[in-house]
């Protein structure tokens, strides 16, 4: 069984394991695969160590389960399908750090097979995928859409936003506090591209939901 067989077969074991909502499911790690593998070759990174990390980064999300157990779970997978030590450390590595965890928390990806993952990841936040992300990982946590009678706080650190993003805050404060931070967090050049594009959708978005709200466009 070569290389490729192994991912695919770990593709099939996520696709049966992988929660069912919430803004991380099965078809949110399908889009970080296939976006992942365009921005592997172009990058000329691990494809083989890109796509375990994209398959396997939100098995478990830190946001629901906690860091350590994000790692274990891959980890668990990854020896199950007898992947070499030396793979799965890299792998896990990147595992580990991948997550937006605040606009203040420092960004701990240092190798190009870590950076486009962590870039395909955050890619699927934006555009209109994200802005549906948000509205169905805010249902899943039980957030209130939207509270104009809030101060949105913007670069938290990490326990400020953990605590946001687990249900205290609101999906649009989720926009202000990840979403259009993203844009600037990119890795490699056809991310920044892309990215581009996708975070002036969601600003025109955000622009015609306030519109909406004050019912500026009932004039
Ligand atoms: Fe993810």
């Amino acid at each position: 069984m070569d290389d490729q067989d192994t991912v695919d077969k770990i593709a099939d074991y996520v696709k049966e394991h992988q929660q069912k909502a919430g803004g991380h499911d099965w078809w949110h790690i399908y889009r970080v695969w296939q976006t992942a593998k365009i921005l592997a070759r172009k990058e000329k990174a691990d494809i083989i160590v890109v796509q375990l990390a994209a398959l396997l980064h939100d098995l478990a999300d830190w946001k629901f389960h906690g860091e350590q157990e994000q790692v274990k779970e891959a980890g668990l997978v990854l020896k199950k399908f007898d992947i070499d030590d030396k793979t799965r450390n890299r792998v896990l590595d990147i595992i580990a750090n991948v997550s937006f965890k605040g606009g203040k928390a420092k960004n701990k990806i240092k190798t190009i097979e870590g950076k486009v993952v962590q870039d395909s990841d955050r890619l699927d936040g934006l555009g209109a995928m994200g802005i549906a992300r948000v509205f169905e990982y805010g249902g899943t946590k039980g957030m209130t859409m939207h509270d104009p009678t809030r101060k949105i706080r913007k670069n938290l650190n990490k326990e400020d936003y953990m605590k946001s993003a687990s249900g205290e805050g609101t999906s649009v404060e989720h926009f202000s506090q990840k979403i259009l931070l993203l844009k600037d967090r990119m890795n490699t050049k056809t991310a920044k591209r892309i990215a581009k594009k996708r975070h002036k959708f969601v600003e025109d978005y955000l622009k015609e939901f306030h519109k909406e709200w004050k019912l500026k466009d009932m004039k």
